[in-house]
């Protein structure tokens, strides 16, 4: 029977210092994973990390900027080096706040596209590189509602995020066959500290933004930790280039006239 158990397992999450990220690194590192805690903040890599260790997990921080693909290849070294193999790849960092489409220059379109979409390339291509020749490996990346549908205001990261799509579908239809699985997870809107440093600036903050939602509140990071764990595991060995929504019903209402 297969079951949610990754000892012996070797995983990467990147963004791994904060929100969505840390909550991943934190149940890979639970259900026995030696997990590498990707993230430009050292001090909340660490924070990660020594979460992991005590609760007796195996972790190592890893301080990468993942829109620098020799870094990325870095980050991925550095699994390899120290246990072995890589077993999973979750490109999660991303990020964005709203702005009007005009308002966006070059230089943060650039910045944005980045951030959102080279990071994934990159920590996809260097994971492949690894994963092929072991004959097996999942890939997860995170999108967002933005790479779904138009939100006004996230133009240059829904046009990323919806880059993240195409480039995990592309993943699984060309390696399915060499033991490669690549999907893609949408969170809706999570109560992250990402999150919240947008929400502080907004006149009905944090419970007006939970009552917008179809929910009633927003999700957790730690909803789409389980999905990550679900999607990476032999659980989901026939799941492959899709796109799952962990939104408590806002995909359900992009699809509808409003
Ligand atoms: N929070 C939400 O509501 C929401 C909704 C949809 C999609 N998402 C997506 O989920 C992912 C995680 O979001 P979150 O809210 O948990 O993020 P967050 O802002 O709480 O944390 C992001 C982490 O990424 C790190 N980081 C930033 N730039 C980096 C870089 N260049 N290299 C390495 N690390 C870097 C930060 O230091 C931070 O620790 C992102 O891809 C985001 O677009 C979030």
């Amino acid at each position: 029977m297969q079951t949610l158990d990754y000892k012996g397992k070797s995983v990467i999450v990147t963004g791994a210092g904060s929100g969505i990220g840390r909550a991943s690194a934190l149940r890979f590192g639970e259900l026995g994973a030696s997990v590498v805690v990707c993230d430009i903040d050292s001090s909340a890599a660490r924070s990660t990390v020594e979460t992991i260790q005590a609760a007796q997990g195996i972790g190592i921080e890893c301080v990468a900027d993942v829109t620098d693909p020799v870094q990325v290849d870095g980050v991925v070294a550095l699994a390899c080096d120290r246990y072995g193999r890589l077993d999973v790849m979750f490109n999660n960092c991303g990020g964005s706040f709203p702005m009007p489409m005009l308002e966006i220059d070059t230089a943060e379109y650039r910045r944005l596209m980045a951030l959102n979409l080279d990071s994934v390339y990159f920590g996809t291509m260097a994971a492949l590189r690894v994963m092929l020749p072991q004959g097996c490996g999942a890939i997860v990346s995170t999108t967002s509602g933005a790479g779904l549908g138009a939100v006004s205001g996230l133009a240059v990261y829904g046009a990323a995020k919806a880059g993240v799509i195409s480039l995990m579908r592309s993943v699984a239809a060309e390696y399915g066959k060499q033991g490669i699985r690549a999907n893609t997870i949408s969170p809706g809107a999570m109560d992250t500290p990402g999150m919240r440093s947008w929400l502080d600036t907004k006149p009905g903050g944090v419970a007006g933004y939970n009552d917008a939602q179809p929910q009633g509140r927003m999700g957790r990071a730690d909803e789409i930790a389980d999905a990550a764990v679900f999607l990476a595991s032999d659980l989901a060995s026939y799941i492959n280039g899709v796109v799952l929504p962990v939104d408590g019903a806002v995909s359900a209402l992009l699809a509808s006239p409003q």
